[in-house]
């Protein structure tokens, strides 16, 4: 069975791999996505080594000046995808987007490290990218903090990954729409309406894409310029976990300098991180930075928080809040609390399960002794592989695959899970 499943997760890989990248799946997402691919090399890893570094390598040769690592890279035309190039106008030589994602290539090149079999070609690969991923870290810091508190803000819900998140409503309520240049959407015809962000929802992401065209897409103006700026835990947590495993890994290699600067950026932003804990609610928040206050919506932003190294304290809470969560699911971990009004079982980052982001959940609560939930998380993915395949996420009540189907990075977490868990039957 495990083989089986292990076989059936490469022949995705290998579906979706481009050569030098690969794309999260055919037609609905045709190009290089970043923390999609970030994630799919440790899949990769476990039967390709050369090509899990590859991945890498191929999303950092992106990397613009200022450090910032674009969040899909447009290494093809396709015009099957809404908004392709011309809508962003970055100006780049191979096109990019002009926004982020979350920052989870420290992570993964970390781990990738320390488990290579091929130790030549790993400190090889590893020493080239140190620099590219820490000057990247540090970008966050310079555009994303400049008041110096430690957090980071997105400024476009894209960026945080969770794109329709019920965490961005309220704050979305200020994105205007006027002006908004007439489009046909793509994604609509790849999947199910229904359970795609909405067309409100579009308009504003257009509208915030747009506005930082207008300006020339100068990071230095547009954390200030954007009506929108949330610092998400979840965000926050892959970028603190990032910083500690580059310190890490860079004092493996004799860096001496990255790991001092990568240790001081991650102790800071967990200590912040505090700001963000919600007694009320056993996990942590977003915080509104245009209008100073939490967002008071409980959803797995706050749960995937325990990826960074956060005090024993709050790992444990988080678990007991998984355990309530468990109570109103069927599958872990749902992408909103399904108790509250707002969830939908179906509709990808208000309800739904994505394998990604429960890996990184269970990671860290075991990292934290918290094993039984871990466990259950990683039991619970395998469940819904065998009962929908390897699609882009799932309902959490009934296991329905949704979205896409043969997911890179779903097939990747198997491929992680299986090879590298305790999985108990
Ligand atoms: C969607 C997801 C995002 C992912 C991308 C490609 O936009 O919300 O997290 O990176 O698809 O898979």
């Amino acid at each position: 069975m495990t083989q089986k499943m292990i076989d059936q997760a490469k022949a995705v890989m290998r579906k979706n791999d481009r050569g030098l990248y690969t794309v999260p799946t055919q037609g609905l997402y045709p190009f290089q996505w970043n923390w999609d691919s970030a994630l799919s090399a440790l899949g990769f890893a476990h039967f390709d080594e050369p090509r899990a570094w590859t991945e890498i390598e191929t999303l950092f040769a992106h990397q613009w000046e200022d450090g910032m690592l674009p969040h899909i890279i447009f290494h093809q035309p396709d015009d099957g995808y809404f908004p392709g190039p011309d809508v962003w106008a970055t100006g780049r030589a191979v096109p990019t987007t002009g926004i982020t994602q979350p920052p989870v290539a420290g992570f993964a090149v970390r781990r990738i490290f320390d488990r290579a079999r091929d130790k030549a070609l790993a400190v090889e690969k590893a020493r080239a990218l140190l620099p590219q991923i820490h000057a990247w870290h540090q970008w966050f810091f310079a555009n994303r903090d400049p008041q110096g508190t430690g957090l980071v803000a997105i400024i476009h819900p894209w960026e945080s990954g969770r794109d329709n998140s019920v965490d961005w409503d309220a704050a979305f309520e200020r994105v205007p729409t006027e002006g908004v240049e007439p489009f046909t959407r793509r994604d609509t015809s790849h999947a199910n309406p229904e359970h795609r962000p909405t067309d409100e929802q579009y308009k504003r992401y257009i509208w915030l894409v747009q506005k930082f065209r207008s300006l020339g897409w100068d990071n230095s103006k547009l954390h200030d310029a954007s009506p929108f700026q949330i610092v998400d835990p979840g965000f926050n947590a892959i970028l603190m976990r990032s910083c500690a495993d580059l310190a890490d890994l860079a004092e493996s290699l004799g860096e001496t300098q990255i790991a001092d600067q990568s240790r001081a950026m991650a102790d800071k932003g967990i200590a912040a991180m505090e700001t963000l804990w919600s007694d009320a609610h056993g996990q942590y928040l977003c915080f509104d930075r245009s209008i100073g206050a939490l967002v008071d919506s409980p959803s797995i932003g706050g749960i995937l928080a325990a990826f960074a190294p956060i005090p024993q304290a709050r790992a444990r809470a988080i678990s007991e809040r998984i355990k309530v969560l468990a109570e109103s699911c069927t599958y872990l971990v749902p992408s909103h609390d399904p108790t509250a009004p707002e969830f939908d079982a179906l509709r990808y980052w208000r309800g739904p399960i994505w394998l990604i982001v429960n890996y990184m959940i269970s990671d860290g609560l075991e990292f934290a002794g918290q094993t039984a939930v871990a466990d259950r998380i990683n039991r619970d993915c395998l469940r819904l592989i065998e009962q929908g395949g390897f699609a882009e996420y799932y309902g959490p009540i009934g296991a329905e695959p949704c979205g896409g189907d043969t997911f890179t990075w779903t097939a990747a977490m198997v491929i992680e899970i299986l090879s590298t868990q305790k999985v108990p039957a």
